[in-house]
């Protein structure tokens, strides 16, 4: 039997719509994850409605390596913009995906205060040891676009016409960042293209398991340069998505 493609989104507006385009769906579910199984283009497609954040999505992802045995994932939905280049409507093809929410704290003692300014990455991939102590911790962790989901994603670029697709980092952490300065924070020190909840998470798990992996984010909004929230822009992300997996399902 052929191993399903997986597509994962956390909230109903990020994954129904998805869903809704499969053939033959069955849908089961596991805690309060929902997957609607079925078929596109005769090739097996699972779409995962994973609930939002780091802990839903690895959960999700975990689950699903262990009941579907999925030969790629995608994980995709909106995201808020750090880079000023980018608009709302404008898709993000994740080259790297990094936890934006893995940092060490500077060392400071009572009365010295908070400086968020000058925490730290921190990498828990780094070893097996305390990453508190360990100074090859003190870096991002980067995940890596699949190449052949980046492929297939770029070779339907024309398809999507309500904004830009480019290549670029996606960060990860449960947490909305509306403050300017720190947005600008990560876009620098990590190279953030945009930010969401969930894809490092994905990221981590499909690692662990060896399974190829991409996010497909849309900018839903961008603080940056002052693009307003538009909840319309996860059902043009899934339309594309799904072009994605079309092509990614014909070279197969
Ligand atoms: N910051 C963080 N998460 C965002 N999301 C959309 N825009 C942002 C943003 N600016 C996504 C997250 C989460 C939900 C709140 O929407 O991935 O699922």
């Amino acid at each position: 039997t052929q191993r399903p493609i997986m597509v994962q989104g956390p909230m109903p507006i990020e994954a129904e719509n998805f869903a809704k385009k499969l053939e033959n769906v069955k849908e089961e579910k596991s805690g309060d994850f929902v997957f609607y199984i079925g078929t596109l283009d005769n090739y097996p497609v699972i779409v995962a409605k994973t609930g939002k954040g780091m802990e839903n999505t690895a959960a999700a992802t975990a689950v699903a390596m262990e009941r579907y045995n999925p030969i790629a994932i995608i994980n995709q939905g909106t995201s808020g913009g750090h880079d000023p280049s980018l608009n709302v409507f404008d898709i993000v093809l994740g080259e790297r995906t990094v936890n934006l929410g893995s940092l060490k704290t500077a060392d400071k003692a009572v009365n010295e205060g908070i400086d968020p300014t000058i925490w730290k990455p921190m990498d828990l991939m780094a070893s097996e040891g305390s990453a508190g102590e360990d100074p090859n911790a003190e870096k991002p962790r980067f995940y890596e676009g699949d190449k052949d989901l980046l492929a297939a994603a770029h070779a339907v670029k024309d398809t999507y016409t309500k904004g830009k697709v480019v290549d670029g980092t996606i960060g990860s952490a449960d947490v909305w960042n509306n403050e300017v300065d720190r947005i600008k924070w990560f876009h620098t020190k990590y190279g953030t293209s945009v930010e969401e909840m969930e894809g490092a998470s994905a990221a981590q798990i499909a690692k662990a398991y060896d399974v190829p992996f991409l996010g497909i984010r849309v900018l839903s909004n961008n603080k940056v340069n002052g693009g307003k929230y538009n909840p319309n822009t996860a059902a043009a992300n899934q339309e594309y998505v799904y072009d994605v997996v079309k092509k990614y399902i014909s070279s197969m």
